[in-house]
């Protein structure tokens, strides 16, 4: 593998001689593509509205994105916080909802934020916890744990089933993607490494591949994770054992959504916990 790019994206680049350009999914031209990849699936949605529902206190996004989810969270009359990594990114939530006096938009990694605010509801859509290695993950807890109100709710979603199993082996593939122009034709690509831990994932413009051209190739690295090993992991970080409950999709893939709360000790939690 020749950095993030697959084996076989690789091969089939080579074999027309084009000349691959490595982008981030979640920077550039990529924010564009992923918006039209998933800014349809209305997966979740209903989930989050329903925690967001019992709580009356502000909520925090997690790796918010382009506000697929906080779009929704906004528009129900809830104050949303959304965070994430990628400017790029945020700026189409921002476009979304232009001066939103409930939405507040944050640059801020997930691994270790510090927002000075507690929030009663915390939520990570589209799995996107598997971004995080182990030492990512139990930062991200640790940060997640401060932001908490003493009965504070964190929920995030992981793959379940076949939709998981898919997750674990390699896949080339063609996909048709909404386009300004219609649907274009992406090629997609899976490799699998450290044993099966990671993946990589590619997608390039099947329209883009011509011999000496340069073409982009979006890419992502993501973990390979099971609701078991993160319900594990929150219990040993001292969360409760989350409730792990199938989210409803309409396109046929396998979420889980796991539910949880801080039981460990109050001093650990933020400010308010010793007020
Ligand atoms: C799969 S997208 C999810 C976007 C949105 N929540 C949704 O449901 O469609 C993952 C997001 O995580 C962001 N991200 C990646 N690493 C991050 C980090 N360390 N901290 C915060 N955000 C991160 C990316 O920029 C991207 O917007």
């Amino acid at each position: 593998m020749t950095g993030s790019i697959t084996d076989a994206m690789a091969a089939r680049l080579e074999t027309v001689g084009a000349v691959p350009r490595e982008q981030d999914l979640y920077a550039g031209d990529g924010t564009d593509f992923y918006e039209r990849l998933v800014g349809s699936d209305r997966a979740e949605i209903r989930e989050f509205l329903a925690l967001a529902r019992k709580v009356e206190g502000l909520i925090l996004d997690v790796a918010a994105g382009g506000g697929r989810l906080t779009i929704p969270l906004v528009r129900s009359g809830k104050r949303v916080t959304a965070i994430d990594l990628s400017d790029d990114m945020l700026s189409h939530l921002r476009r979304a909802l232009p001066d939103h006096p409930m939405l507040t938009c944050v640059i801020a990694d997930m691994r270790d934020f510090s927002l000075g605010l507690w929030y009663e509801l915390i939520i990570i859509g589209a799995t996107s916890i598997t971004l995080l290695d182990r030492v990512g993950r139990s930062r991200l807890y640790a940060s997640v744990r401060r932001h908490l109100t003493p009965r504070g709710v964190f929920a995030f979603t992981v793959a379940g089933g076949a939709s998981a199993q898919s997750l674990t082996v390699a896949r080339d593939q063609e996909l048709s993607v909404p386009g300004p122009d219609g649907d274009e034709t992406y090629l997609f690509s899976q490799q699998l490494e450290e044993e099966g831990a990671a993946r990589i994932v590619n997608w390039v413009r099947a329209s883009d591949l011509a011999a000496g051209g340069e073409v982009t190739v979006l890419t992502s690295r993501l973990r390979v994770l099971s609701h078991e090993t993160l319900s594990r992991e929150l219990v040993g970080a001292g969360f409760a054992e989350p409730a792990v409950t199938p989210v409803r999709t309409e396109r046929g893939e396998e979420i889980l959504l796991l539910t949880t709360t801080w039981v460990g000790p109050a001093e650990q939690m933020g400010d308010h916990a010793s007020d």
